[in-house]
């Protein structure tokens, strides 16, 4: 049985778990820490960890899924986090791609998954889903560069939200949605990623892991959770991952 692990300050719950998945650490097995010292975003970027003010997880899991399929665990925890967000507060969230959480055009949270070496064999082959949610910060918790852009759920709410309750509510959803993923495939799960598609239709600009840059305008991920993109002579990219952006921000 899983057990879930709090800590008052560690410098990554990503980096921890993935230590505790290594020595065997089963399906589910979570750490919580009220501050991150050194919180990691995706593609190298730093996560702004404001002390006690919001959700910092990572939660193992080891489904039974073939290698092709590990990429989307991304797509079905951004799912995840965003139901039980919408359950908690009411509110609408969207999804961007690959692995953010918005409320009203704002970023409130985000994923970082990571895998055990894609050639481990099921039973020793684990994801560790990093899950930050902006919780109870107000705009001054964060800093300059990000104002503007980033939001909370007592910003959008006016509540206070309970760290253990909130990551309940995530933890519990992320099992549901791999559960439905491993035993009815992709399907369901993108097509509910679908209807909170924050860029479908939108100008965007996306940067590829090998530096490429591609302007156009999204249609959304296929069935492999790859994202394309509409360029202006009418042809389709693909990109399996990237740093995505709407094509008017900086
Ligand atoms: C992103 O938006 O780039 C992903 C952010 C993921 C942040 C979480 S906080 C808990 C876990 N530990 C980390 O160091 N990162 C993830």
């Amino acid at each position: 049985m899983y057990k879930i692990h709090f800590f008052d300050s560690l410098p990554s719950t990503n980096d921890l778990a993935k230590k505790y998945a290594g020595q065997g650490a089963p399906h589910g097995t979570a750490i919580i820490a009220a501050r991150q010292t050194k919180g990691r975003g995706r593609l190298g970027k730093t996560w702004h960890s404001t002390p006690g003010k919001g959700l910092f997880c990572s939660i193992i899991v080891r489904p039974d899924l073939a290698i092709v399929d590990y990429p989307k665990i991304t797509l079905t925890a951004g799912l995840a986090v965003a139901i039980a967000v919408e359950r908690i507060t009411g509110a609408s969230t969207q999804l961007k791609w690959p692995n953010d959480i918005f409320i009203n055009g704002r970023k409130c949270g985000g994923i970082l998954t990571e895998s055990s070496s894609l050639n481990e064999p099921i039973g020793t082959r684990y994801a560790v889903v990093g899950i930050g949610l902006n919780l109870n910060s107000r705009e001054d918790d964060f800093p300059d560069y990000l104002r503007g852009t980033v939001t909370s759920l007592f910003l959008e709410t006016g509540i206070c939200h309970d760290v253990r309750q909130v990551f309940s509510a995530v933890h519990a959803e992320l099992l549901v949605q791999i559960e439905t993923f491993v035993r009815n495939g992709f399907q369901p799960v993108l097509s509910l990623w679908k209807l909170r598609d924050f860029l479908l239709g939108k100008r965007m600009e996306c940067v590829s892991l090998e530096g490429k840059r591609i302007s156009g305008v999204s249609l959304g991920p296929d069935s492999e959770g790859q994202l394309h993109i509409k360029v202006s002579d009418g042809q389709i990219h693909t990109v399996l991952s990237g740093d995505v952006r709407l094509a008017h921000e900086d």
